[in-house]
């Protein structure tokens, strides 16, 4: 994994050691408005980094890419992460400390990641589920391209009923190794 630099925000391959700091970003009640909750600990969290730092499941069936997410000032702000399956679905998800919202910072940090995985990985189409309350995650898979999946798509991938799926198709020609 490497590191993405959008210009402005660094987005670092997650580590354990970046577990204490992402505690206190990830300890931001308002992320959990719709759904998931915060981490119970720093050493919980150290201990899904550290899982997660295998970079894929046990299998070999999908890659995990986690990225956090650094502002020029050095603090951490949120995360992106990307589940690459073996036919080239990739699904993305993030986070940001409500601290950052409504400044177009999740929308640059998705966007360098979808970029960088169209020219490093396999990727045919990426994918979102999310709360259908959920509108500012909404709007942000809208502005960079993803449209609603019909009904068939939502029951393939079993998505519940109170969620949406998200889609984005590439071109063949856009994934690259
Ligand atoms: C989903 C989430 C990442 C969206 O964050 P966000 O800050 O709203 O998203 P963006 O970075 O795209 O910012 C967009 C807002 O910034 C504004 N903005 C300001 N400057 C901007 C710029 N240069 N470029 C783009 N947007 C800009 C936009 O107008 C927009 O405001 P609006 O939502 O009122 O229309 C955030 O709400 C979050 O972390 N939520 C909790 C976790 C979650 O729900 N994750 C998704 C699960 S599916």
């Amino acid at each position: 994994m490497q590191t993405i630099n959008t210009g402005y925000l660094t987005l670092e391959p997650q580590v354990a050691a970046h577990a204490p700091e992402m505690f206190i970003v990830l300890s931001d009640p308002a992320i959990y408005e719709y759904e998931n909750e915060p981490p119970q600990s720093v050493a919980g969290l150290q201990e899904r980094f550290l899982a997660l730092e295998s970079r894929q499941s046990r299998d070999g069936s999908q890659k995990w890419l986690n990225w956090v997410i650094r502002l020029p000032t050095m603090d951490l702000i949120g995360y992106v992460q990307a589940t690459v399956y073996l036919d080239g679905r990739t699904a993305v998800a993030y986070e940001l400390n409500s601290a950052y919202w409504g400044r177009g910072l999740a929308s640059q940090a998705v966007r360098a990641v979808i970029a960088h995985l169209v020219g490093h990985y396999k990727i045919r189409c990426l994918s979102a589920v999310l709360k259908k309350e959920n509108h500012r995650s909404m709007r942000l898979l809208q502005r960079l391209g993803f449209t609603l999946a019909c009904a068939r798509q939502h029951a393939e991938l079993e998505v519940e009923h109170d969620e949406f799926l998200m889609l984005r198709t590439l071109p063949p020609s856009s994934s690259h190794s």
